[in-house]
């Protein structure tokens, strides 16, 4: 099983490798809307890593194409339908305004 964090909040999840990471947000008890069912189209499930990036899967073409054009993405960015975990280390997410407390 693998830790997931959230932050603000510090809820957390242990998921299975393999699960993505939007479900395992989900799992944790995050709000995050996905709005075009894991496409990489919509953005919507923006999130920043900000431990355990190697504990994900790596980015995808599509997800680095949609990326590419979305507003306020860094380094840390990734869409959560597209990312997996892959077990190999506890990874933690800040949520971008969807979840308070
Ligand atoms: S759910 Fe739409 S890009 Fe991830």
């Amino acid at each position: 099983m693998t830790l997931l964090t959230l932050q603000p909040g510090g809820h957390t999840a242990d998921v299975p490798p393999g699960t993505s990471l939007l479900d395992a947000i989900r799992s944790a008890g995050g709000a995050l809307a996905g709005k075009c069912g894991g496409e990489a189209q919509c953005g919507a499930c923006h999130v920043f890593v900000t431990e355990g990036r190697k504990g994900l899967s790596r980015l995808t073409s599509a997800e680095n194409a949609r990326l590419d054009t979305m507003v306020g993405v860094g380094s840390k960015s990734r869409l959560a339908c597209q990312a997996t975990l892959s077990g190999s280390e506890p990874v933690t997410v800040e949520l971008l305004g969807a979840l308070s407390g």
